[in-house]
Formats: C-alpha cells, structure tokens, sequence
C-alpha cells in the first residue's frame, strides 16, 4: 500500500516538475527525498510519512513557476484518491505548508517535518547550492554579483523576495546561515563540509573579482 502511493506520488511529482527551470526540477526533489531517508533513518520518525513529504514538499510552493505549481486542495484530493489516511494528509500538508523559506509558520514542525526542512537545506549549500543559486538567479534575471548592491544580513519577507540581490549576496543574506538552522545532528554534520566548500568557494570568487 504505501509503495503503491509513493510509486504514484513520485510519478505526478516527476510530470508536474519536468518542465521546471528555476532550481525546483525533479532532480531536487529525487536528492531531497535520498537525504530526509538517510536523516530519517537516524531519527526516530515515520520513515513513510519523510519520503511523502519530501515528495510533495516543492509543488505547492508559490515560487515554482505558476505552470508546474498546484493547490493544496488539488493534492488533498489527489492523496485521498490514492487511498491515503486522511491523518496522513494532514501531516504531509502541514509539513510541507511550513517548511519552505516563504511560508514559514511559527508552529513547531514535527520530527519528519524537521528532517524534511533539513534535507531541502542541504541541498542549498555546498556544490549542488552553488549551482542551484547561479540557475536561480539567472531565471530571476539577477547578477552574479554587484558590489554596490548592499548585503542584506537580516531582511523581512518581502525584501527577501523583492529586494535587488545578486547570486553572491544570497550566500550571506541566507546560505551561510543554514548549517546552524539544521534541526538535527546528523544534518548539521553532514553540512559541514558543504558549508567550508561553499566558504572556500566565495574565498576565491573574491579573490578573482580583483575590481
Ligand atoms: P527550496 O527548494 O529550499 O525551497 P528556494 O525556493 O528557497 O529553495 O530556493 C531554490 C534555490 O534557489 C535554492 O538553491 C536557493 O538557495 C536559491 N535561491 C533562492 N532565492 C535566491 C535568490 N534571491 N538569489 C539566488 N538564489 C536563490
Ligand atoms: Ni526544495
């Protein structure tokens, strides 16, 4: 049963994000996915309930392209269709409503919501981080880098979203922040060499800028 749902979920997640471009693209998702179970693995969670969420956790999201987005009632009934409990559901709606960056609530996440949000945050840093925020900021029109263009340390919603920035400013004003969000251990290891690797790697972007 829970096989069956995964193998149909990862097959709606793969067609509805084939033709996404900025950095949310099925690869993403298949990484995100192998990191909440290695995590998972670690933590004393429902191991089904992480692959599920990790699954879903981009597509409802309003900063994937409004073509390969879809609404949360969409998915509730897609899930009930598939014979999900409807307690499922409602944990897998309320883990991936709050872990993105954007929609982030105040409520506290569940364990599998926490190791979800920490395998999406590994995926922002290190080599693949790198990549995903060059990919992104040309799909956004953005710089590389532009030195007059303040770094934003701390920086509402809006301006986080809005504000001028440049692929080189998103490693401060975020990246560099998530090894110390990681909610668990075991992700806050496996960010470390990802977080020196991102560090060398502006080290000797700087070091080339040379202007
Ligand atoms: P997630 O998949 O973690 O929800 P986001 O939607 O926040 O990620 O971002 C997708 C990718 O684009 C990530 O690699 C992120 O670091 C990068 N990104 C997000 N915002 C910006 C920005 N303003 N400039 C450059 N890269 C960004
Ligand atoms: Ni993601």
């Amino acid at each position: 049963m829970e096989n069956k749902v995964i193998s149909n979920v990862e097959k709606f997640v793969k067609e509805k994000l084939e033709q996404e471009r900025s950095g949310h693209d099925w690869w993403h998702i298949a990484r995100v996915r192998k990191l909440a179970i290695e995590i998972g693995e670690k933590e004393q969670c429902n191991l089904f309930l992480v692959e599920l969420s990790a699954l879903l956790h981009d597509v409802i999201d309003e900063k994937i392209e409004e073509k390969t987005r879809i609404e949360l009632s969409q998915l509730k009934s897609f899930l009930n269709n598939l014979d999900v409990d409807v307690r499922t559901i409602q944990e897998v709606v309320s883990i991936i409503t709050s872990i993105s960056f954007s929609t982030r609530s105040s409520l506290p996440l569940s364990t599998e919501g926490q190791v979800v949000q920490d395998a999406d945050r590994l995926d922002a840093i290190g080599a693949i981080g790198i990549a995903r925020t060059f990919t992104y900021a040309g799909s956004r029109g953005h710089l590389i880098y532009d030195p007059n263009i303040k770094i934003r340390e701390e920086m509402t919603y809006n301006e986080y979203r809005n504000g001028p920035s440049t692929a080189i400013n998103h490693f401060y004003e975020k990246l560099l922040k998530l090894k110390k969000w990681m909610n668990t251990e075991t992700a806050k290891k496996m960010a470390e060499q990802r977080d020196e690797y991102m560090k060398r790697f502006l080290q000797q972007f700087h070091n080339e800028w040379n202007i």
